[in-house]
């Protein structure tokens, strides 16, 4: 796998629509995003699919729970074959050592390498005056964003999602070797639609972060081979 690429979110409701999509790719095998949307209308099969085109996947189902139980969907996941998963870090570090021996265990099975596992820190759609007034955190939501990481790190994992704009904060407390992976991505002048705070393919680049997902920017372009090259072009 590749140490910095880019990630198509397959953001799509069904099988159709994202086959559909994925044979218009007849010469590279982009590494994509499947989220809970597609994979709950659709069940694992999606991923074994998808997986059997010769695509790596990232499988985003943000995963909190008590970490015995994270532990052993982990492993489940493992055995499905994907290269990225992810878990929330709220959910401790506890939880997410177990997650990580989840999928060691899961990939020992297997017989392959295990997938890399990053955390959520604090979502990008919970404001700081949320955070604070509903889930009583008093810090700011950037030294949380930054303590989430630290523990992700204490805990052995492989780094973090976030917006490009906190990736160097990350990099900065974490290490450049600790891996961030951004969604946020967009054009100067293009339509943001529900995100706020965007970054070019190039000036993530220049962040130094290492994986970015793109979905609405490549998904409904008029050419989305057109446009996953060129964003390929300006991040890698
Ligand atoms: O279409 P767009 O490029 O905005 O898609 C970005 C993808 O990244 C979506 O799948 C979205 O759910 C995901 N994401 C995000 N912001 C986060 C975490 C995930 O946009 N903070």
């Amino acid at each position: 796998m590749k140490k910095n690429d880019v990630i198509i979110a397959l953001d799509f409701k069904d099988r159709k629509e994202t086959f559909e999509f994925l044979d218009k790719f007849t010469e590279e095998k982009p590494f994509v995003k499947i989220g809970m949307e597609l994979f709950y209308g659709e069940g694992p099969d999606i991923v074994r699919e998808i997986k059997a085109r010769g695509h790596n996947i990232f499988l985003d189902l943000k995963l909190h729970d008590i970490p015995m139980t994270v532990r052993k969907a982990m492993k489940n996941l493992a055995l499905l074959g994907v290269d990225m998963t992810n878990v929330h870090a709220a959910g401790t570090i506890e939880m997410m050592k177990y997650a990580l021996e989840g999928l060691e265990e899961g990939a020992k099975e297997a017989g392959r390498e295990r997938a890399l596992l990053i955390a959520v820190t604090q979502l990008t759609s919970t404001s700081e005056e949320r955070m604070q007034k509903e889930l009583l955190i008093d810090a700011s939501i950037n030294d949380t964003i930054v303590k989430y990481a630290e523990n992700t790190k204490a805990a052995g994992l492989d780094g973090v999602v976030c917006s490009p704009l906190e990736a160097a904060m990350v990099k900065e407390a974490c290490g450049t070797d600790f891996l961030t992976v951004t969604p946020g991505i967009r054009y100067p002048g293009a339509d943001k639609a529900d995100q706020v705070r965007v970054t070019s393919p190039s000036d993530a680049k220049a962040i130094g972060t290492d994986y970015i997902v793109v979905g609405r920017p490549i998904t409904k372009a008029e050419d989305p081979v057109a446009a996953y090259r060129k964003v390929c072009a300006d991040f890698l």
